[in-house]
């Protein structure tokens, strides 16, 4: 008889148990506050395994990690929590606020920069890229725009914070596939720069910065000369302030095709779990 109620209590209890994972969520979810927080606490206790940016070391990388990402908040509370310990992962002692600060860090590490919220001022931000800044002369918004960049019209919802922050101040670092400068010296002593769209052994197609595609034929060339660096002034870093400079990252955080991203996902999140 006691049996039989252990039985059914303890199954009762695991259900319970395995209802309140999947409920626990993160009460600092994407909190800039919460994310420096737990960056602190995990250079302290984390960083010798997983590296100090989280790069991976001894512990896999938790950046830009996939399987992170579709991890609920309640198992990653759990992995950090009570550790793997049969895999090397220990658990942590800290208590649960601290635990979740780290959470929300581990987070941002995988988040898009638009569903993290980068701080700044977003109409301040609107204003740098399309004044001081000179973003639009080469990058196009919404059909808005140059065209000698990358388009970003959705770049907040497919690169993390740490990218796009990269991608505004080290271009030359960071070259992004047919954006590559040429410079190409025509027989008849035409001269054409741009960017390579194509480049084969018979021809090259170079998009100038007017946004007229030249396609030329190895016959009608001279010399063609690639640019070791990017097209993209390198210097932002200097000629922008630092609110400035937040403010844009705010800006370019928003700009995603599908605004309603973070709902959607938020939304599908909860109904996974009845
Ligand atoms: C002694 C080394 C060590 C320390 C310290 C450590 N980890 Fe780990 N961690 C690991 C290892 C090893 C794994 C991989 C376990 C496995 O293979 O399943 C791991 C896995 C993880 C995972 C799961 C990754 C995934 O892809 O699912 C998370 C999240 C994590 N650690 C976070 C942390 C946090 C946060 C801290 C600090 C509180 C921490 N770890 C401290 C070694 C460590
Ligand atoms: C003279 C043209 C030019 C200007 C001005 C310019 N960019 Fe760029 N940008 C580029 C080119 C070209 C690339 C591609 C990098 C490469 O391969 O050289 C690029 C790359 C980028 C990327 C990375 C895109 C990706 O796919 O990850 C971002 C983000 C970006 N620019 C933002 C900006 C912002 C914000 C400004 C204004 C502060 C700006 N750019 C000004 C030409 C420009």
């Amino acid at each position: 008889m006691r049996i039989v109620f252990c039985l059914a209590f303890c199954v009762l209890s695991v259900a319970a148990q395995n209802k309140e994972d999947s409920e626990l969520s993160n009460p600092y979810e994407g909190q800039t506050t919460a994310i420096e927080a737990g960056q602190k606490r995990f250079r302290e206790g984390c960083a010798a395994c997983h590296g100090a940016n989280a790069e991976g070391g001894r512990g896999p990388n938790l950046a830009e990690n996939q399987d992170l990402k579709r991890k609920s908040d309640g198992q990653l509370f759990k992995t950090i929590r009570y550790g793997i310990p049969a895999a090397g992962m220990p658990p942590s002692p800290l208590p649960d606020n601290s635990i979740w600060e780290l959470a929300t860090y581990v987070r941002s590490l995988s988040a898009s920069a638009y569903e993290l919220s980068m701080p700044g001022n977003v109409d301040r931000g609107r204003t740098v890229y399309w004044s001081k800044g000179g973003c639009g002369d080469c990058h196009a918004i919404r059909g808005q725009g140059g065209l000698i960049g990358p388009d970003l019209t959705n770049i907040g919802a497919t690169r993390t914070a740490k990218q796009l922050t990269e991608g505004v101040l080290h271009p030359d670092q960071h070259p992004v596939e047919g954006f590559r400068g040429v410079t190409v010296i025509l027989k008849d002593g035409g001269r054409i720069e741009g960017v390579a769209k194509n480049y084969s052994n018979y021809s090259v197609q170079v998009l100038d910065r007017q946004g007229e595609l030249h396609l030329l034929q190895k016959g009608d060339i001279r010399q063609v000369e690639f640019q070791q660096k990017s097209l993209m002034p390198s210097n932002y870093g200097q000629t922008l302030r630092e609110e400035e400079l937040q403010d844009l990252l705010a800006f370019l955080s928003k700009q995603s095709v599908r605004p309603d991203l973070k709902e959607t996902r938020a939304s599908s999140r909860h109904s996974g779990d009845n």
